[in-house]
């Protein structure tokens, strides 16, 4: 197979293309409204075996199967009321539910386990994909973790991949900039109590409305899920989160903590701060750090968390620092994701 560093426009001919290279067991990257996903037909053992060689994503960490209506998802997996209602609330949506999956389905995409992951995307390529890979596959179901090395920021655009999967990059479907820029919310439903596994676009909030009572956190025996290990996503460039109203402050610390690390550390103006990256709201007081404007609210920083930091990462600099609101509950998946960013970093 050639290397294809071009991403693909989607039109009905590319469409139909990738859902035969999918029912072939070869990979092909998806857009999603979340982020880009390197997706492979879910029942077929050495397609599933193909995204961990490529990702070096470790063996046994689940992978999420994406399918493109309810209908589907119970061919995989047992819905319960619970199920049911957070289906009919948020599918199509970045929502993932971890459910007791059906006996005789395939688990290569879950490890092996008795439970498994479904996500029914709302991309308009991923569905079209979706629906034109069921017409012509009995179980429709497509495994898809994102489309990055293992590690790594997720992509939320089709260059993304090809910086991240270069000449190995597969087939690749261009669906522009990702709406929500931040994995899908999981949902656990296997237990008694439904419980929140990773924070996302869909709100702690609204899923308990639907299913009418508190959502349980993660505990020790938590089924295995790579986005919760501590260092998942994470740029090259070390990362330091700092409160919002204490950025002027720290990069002051930074700069005393650094200041004798050398030339190399000074800004224009001689000063500390020349290497540092600095994404905020606010515009930092230091003139020397490279300061990228962050948006004002929870969903526009969700919406360019990953590319920002992938700019970032780009700059050869000493660290990024990132200036997170902690405003609500509306935060919790940006302070997800920019904590875990930072764990290498602290
Ligand atoms: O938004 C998304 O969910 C994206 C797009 C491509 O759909 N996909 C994604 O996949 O984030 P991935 O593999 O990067 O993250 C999937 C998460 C992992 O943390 C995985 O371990 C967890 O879902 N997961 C999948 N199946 C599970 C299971 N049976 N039990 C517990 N966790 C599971
Ligand atoms: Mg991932």
């Amino acid at each position: 197979m050639g290397s294809r560093l071009e991403p693909i426009q989607p039109t009905d001919d590319s469409i139909h293309r990738a859902a035969l290279a999918l029912k072939a067991g070869e990979l092909v990257v998806l857009p999603t409204e979340t982020v880009y996903g390197l997706a492979a037909d879910a029942s077929q053992a050495q397609a599933v075996q193909a995204i961990y060689s490529l990702k070096g994503r470790p063996a046994g960490h689940p992978l999420i199967v994406h399918v493109a209506n309810t209908g589907l998802a119970q061919r995989w997996s047992v819905f319960d009321d619970r199920a049911h209602a957070l289906a009919d609330a948020f599918w199509p949506g970045p929502l993932t539910l971890i459910l007791p999956r059906q006996p005789d389905a395939p688990a290569w995409a879950c490890g092996g386990q008795s439970s498994i992951g479904l996500r029914c995307p709302s991309h308009p390529v991923a569905q079209a994909v979706l629906q034109a890979f069921a017409r012509i596959d009995a179980l429709g179901g497509v495994a898809a973790p994102s489309a990055n090395r293992f590690g790594r920021v997720s992509p939320t655009r089709a260059q993304h991949v090809i910086d991240d999967l270069g000449e190995q990059t597969p087939l690749l479907l261009d669906g522009g900039p990702c709406e929500v820029g931040v994995e899908s919310t999981i949902v656990d439903l296997t237990g008694t109590q439904a419980r929140l596994l990773r924070p996302g676009r869909i709100r702690r909030e609204a899923i308990e409305a639907v299913l009418g009572e508190p959502l349980g956190g993660q505990d020790a025996d938590a089924p295995r899920a790579s986005g919760t290990l501590a260092s998942h996503y994470c740029p090259v460039t070390p990362v330091r989160v700092v409160d919002e109203d204490r950025l002027d402050a720290a990069l002051v610390e930074l700069a005393e903590a650094n200041g004798v690390s050398g030339v190399s550390a000074l800004g224009r103006s001689g000063r500390e701060g020349g290497n540092s990256g600095v994404y905020s709201r606010q515009r930092p007081m230091n003139p020397d750090v490279l300061w990228l404007a962050a948006p004002s609210d929870a969903d526009g920083w969700e919406q360019a968390l990953y590319d920002a930091m992938r700019h970032l990462d780009r700059q050869g600099l000493a660290r990024i620092v990132i200036a997170a609101p902690r405003e609500g509950p509306q935060w919790d998946a940006v302070m997800d994701r920019v904590s875990r960013a930072a764990v290498r970093g602290q």
